[in-house]
């Protein structure tokens, strides 16, 4: 059973591939030596992780976060954005699912954001490029239903990793997650934290798994509640 992680050495993929290996998985890590903005890259790297076996689930954790009001963003900014958080998945998802089809059988996760379906002041390309990797995961899970393979969504809120400590120091980021900030129109988090990487990589877990053997085309928030269960 081999797992391929996009985004392995980041703050949620490496608890994915610590919690995917905890289940069983030879795993199989993919980061920014392969830059999953070049389909060349990926393809000839899925070839070579194949040749020690098939590539039995995916994660697509790779991504990056460009800030900035709609109206200041870059042509660079959008397009680097939409590059490796929507094009990326569609990539290592093609490359991987290709490979899934004759075997009939696998199981994808791609790792959005519940910024994909709550307007966020500051994160329209970032948004904008989670909500174009969310809908090409369902309808790929579409298509490839008749072959018995799983595509589902994890969109986590607020993680404690470099991404979210990244945006301000650390401490403030996490508080202001937590607390909300009633001026740019955000609510807190009604649990009162912001995930642990291993809260979203339990998610993953669980929708790769066979426990999760009729879910399919599925989006599962694990944001302690901050879209209000939208
Ligand atoms: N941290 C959060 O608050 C949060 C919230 C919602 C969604 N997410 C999503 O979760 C995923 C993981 O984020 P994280 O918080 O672990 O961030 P992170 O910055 O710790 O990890 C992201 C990883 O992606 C890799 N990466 C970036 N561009 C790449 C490229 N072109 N090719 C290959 N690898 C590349 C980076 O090297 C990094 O290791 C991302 O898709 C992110 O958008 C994070």
């Amino acid at each position: 059973m081999i797992a391929l992680v996009s985004g392995a050495s980041g703050g949620i993929g490496s608890a994915v591939c610590e919690r995917l290996a905890d289940d069983g998985y030879t795993v199989v890590g993919l980061d920014a030596e392969i830059d999953v903005t070049s389909s060349a890259q990926v393809e000839s790297f899925v070839d070579h992780v194949e040749t020690s076996g098939p590539i039995t689930a995916l994660v697509n954790a790779a991504g990056v976060l460009r800030t900035g009001r709609a109206v200041d963003l870059s042509d660079a900014e959008w397009a680097d954005t939409l590059a490796v958080n929507a094009s990326g998945v569609f990539h290592v998802s093609r490359a991987v699912a290709r490979r899934m089809i004759p075997r009939h059988s696998g199981a994808i996760v791609t790792v959005a954001s519940n910024a994909a379906k709550t307007a966020r002041q500051n994160m329209a390309a970032y948004a904008a490029s989670k909500a174009a990797a969310t809908v090409f995961t369902k309808c790929l899970g579409l298509e490839l239903a008749e072959f018995g393979i799983r595509c589902n969504v994890v969109a986590p809120g607020s993680t404690d990793t470099p991404m979210l400590t990244g945006l301000w120091d650390g401490s403030d980021a996490i508080r202001t997650s937590v607390e909300g900030a009633p001026g740019a129109y955000r609510v807190g988090i009604p649990l009162g934290r912001v995930a642990s990487p291993s809260d979203v990589a339990e998610a993953v877990a669980f929708l790769l798994s066979d426990r999760a053997a009729h879910i399919t085309m599925q989006d599962l928030t694990v944001d302690g509640g901050a879209c209000l269960g939208v």
